[in-house]
C-alpha cells in the first residue's frame, strides 16, 4: 500500500517518500478513512470488527489519481489534424490556419449540450477505469459568453451526478476567437468582455474555482494574462496557468508573482523561472502527454525542478488537440522513461501534489485517517510495475468516497 502519508505536498527529496506499507489495510466508515496502515493495527480496531471486509488479494493500493489538468468537456477528437502533424505540419502551423483551438471551438458551438454531457461522461467513466478518483476540468472550447457558462454548468451537473469529482477552472482565455480576430485591438476587446461580462457570471453563478489563462506565443502575452488573472484573483478565483508550453513566456514567474495554484507545461522554463518555482508554493504541472502525442523531443526539465525544490505534479491534459488520454498510468510510464522520474517520485506528483495543486491536500490525495476514501487498487505485485507496464491498464479497482466505481470482473 502506497500511503503518501506525512502531510501536504512533497519537494526534493521528500517527492519519493511515499509511505509504503507491506501487507496493509485500510478502514473506511461514510466514506473517509479511519484508519490506514499495518493490517494487524488496522484490525485491531474495535470499529474493525464489524466492519465488511473486501480483500485486494496482494494487490497494490494507491491514493485515487488526482489529474489536476484536463479540457474535459469537448464536441470531438482532432484526428484530421493528427495526421497533418505526423506529416509534418506544426502544432502551431495548423492553429495559423485556422485549426487547433478554434477547430474545437467551432465543434463546440455546434454541438448540444447533450452530447457534450454524454461524452464526458463516458470519459470520466474511463478516467475512473484508470484509477483517476479527481479531475480538474477546464472551459475554454466555447469563448463566447454562452458557451463557456454552458461548459461552466456542465462542470457542475456531472460533479452532481456521476461519482468522480470535478474541480472547475474558467479557461475563457484560451485563444482570442475567430469572430474578435479581424477587428482592430481583437485581443484587447475580448480580453474586456472577459473581465468585465463573463468574471462577474462566473462568481456569481459560483461556477468556477480557479482561472487559467494560456500564456503563449498564438494566445494571450504577459501583460493581458496579469490583468485578466488579477481582476479573477480580486473575484475569488485563484489563478492558474498554461505556462512555457510552445515559448519562454515568462508566464511562469507571473504566475509565481501572482500565488498561482500551478503552472502547466514547463517544456521551455529557463534556470530563472526553475529557481523561481523552487522557492514557491506554486506547484510546477508537468504534462508529459503532450511532448509524446505532438512528437516533441522537448520535454520539461523534471530532475532539475525537482532539485531546486519545486513542486512537481503530472497530469494527463487530457484535450483533443494536444494530449487524447485519460491514463494516469501512462502518463506515470512517460514520466518514468522521458522526464527520468523515479516510479515514487511520478506517483506522489500525480497523488499528493496533484491534490495540493487544486487546493485538496487536506481532503485527497493520501491514504489517511479523515481523508476521503478514494483509492486505486492495481494487479500487480510492486508499484514500480505501473508505469513499468505502459500502454496497458493494471488497474482492477477504483473506489470514490468508499463507493466502489469501478471494477475489472
Ligand atoms: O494544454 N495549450 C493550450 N491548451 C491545450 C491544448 C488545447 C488544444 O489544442 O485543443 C494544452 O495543450
Ligand atoms: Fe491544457
Amino acid at each position: 500500500m502506497v500511503t503518501l502519508r506525512g502531510g501536504g505536498p512533497r519537494r526534493g527529496n521528500s517527492l519519493s517518500k511515499i509511505g509504503l506499507i507491506k501487507n496493509g489495510a485500510v478502514l473506511v466508515r461514510d466514506g473517509r478513512i479511519v484508519s490506514a496502515g499495518a493490517r494487524a493495527d488496522v484490525e485491531r480496531r474495535a470499529a474493525a470488527k464489524a466492519a465488511e471486509k473486501l480483500d485486494v488479494g496482494g494487490r497494490v493500493v494507491l491514493p485515487g489519481f488526482v489529474d489536476s489538468h484536463t479540457h474535459l468537456i469537448h464536441a470531438a477528437s482532432r484526428t484530421e489534424e493528427y495526421e497533418l502533424k505526423i506529416q509534418g505540419a506544426s502544432y502551431e502551423e495548423i492553429a495559423r490556419k485556422g485549426g487547433g483551438i478554434l477547430n474545437s471551438v467551432k465543434k463546440l458551438r455546434a454541438a448540444t449540450h447533450d452530447a457534450l454531457k454524454s461524452r464526458a461522461i463516458a470519459a470520466l467513466r474511463e478516467f475512473a477505469e484508470y484509477g483517476t478518483t479527481t479531475v480538474e476540468a477546464k472551459s475554454g472550447y466555447g469563448l463566447d459568453a454562452a458557451s463557456e457558462l454552458k461548459i461552466l454548468r456542465l462542470h457542475r451537473e456531472l460533479n452532481q451526478e456521476q461519482p468522480l469529482e470535478i474541480v472547475s477552472t474558467f479557461l475563457g482565455a484560451h485563444v482570442v476567437p475567430l469572430e474578435f480576430r479581424a477587428k482592430k485591438d481583437g485581443a484587447e476587446q475580448y480580453l474586456a468582455l472577459l473581465m468585465e461580462k463573463l468574471l462577474p457570471e462566473v462568481v456569481v453563478g459560483d461556477l468556477a474555482e480557479y482561472c487559467d489563462v494560456f500564456c503563449d506565443r498564438g494566445a494571450f502575452t504577459v501583460g493581458q494574462s496579469k490583468r485578466l488573472l488579477r481582476k479573477a484573483k480580486e473575484h475569488g478565483l485563484r489563478p492558474r496557468l498554461h505556462a512555457e508550453q510552445l515559448s519562454r513566456s515568462g508566464a511562469t514567474q507571473l504566475g509565481v508573482e501572482l500565488g498561482a495554484a500551478s503552472c502547466d507545461h514547463l517544456e521551455q522554463v529557463n534556470d530563472a523561472d526553475i529557481r523561481a518555482l523552487g522557492k514557491s508554493e506554486t506547484v510546477g504541472t508537468l504534462l508529459p502527454g503532450c511532448d509524446f502525442h505532438l512528437g516533441l523531443k522537448q520535454y520539461a526539465p523534471a530532475r532539475k525542478l525537482i532539485e531546486a525544490g519545486a513542486i512537481v505534479g503530472l497530469a494527463t491534459d487530457y484535450n483533443p488537440g494536444t494530449s487524447p488520454t485519460v491514463s494516469m498510468p501512462m502518463i506515470l510510464s512517460l514520466a518514468c522513461s522521458q522526464l527520468r522520474m523515479t516510479p515514487a517520485e511520478a506517483i506522489a506528483a500525480a497523488t499528493i501534489n496533484g491534490a495540493y495543486a487544486l487546493g485538496r491536500e487536506k481532503t485527497i490525495g493520501s491514504l489517511e485517517a479523515g481523508k476521503q476514501a478514494d483509492l486505486a487498487v492495481y494487479e500487480v505485485e510492486d508499484y514500480r510495475e505501473i508505469p513499468y507496464y505502459f500502454g496497458m491498464n493494471t488497474c482492477w479497482m477504483t473506489m470514490k468516497s468508499g463507493e466502489i466505481v469501478w471494477m475489472n470482473d
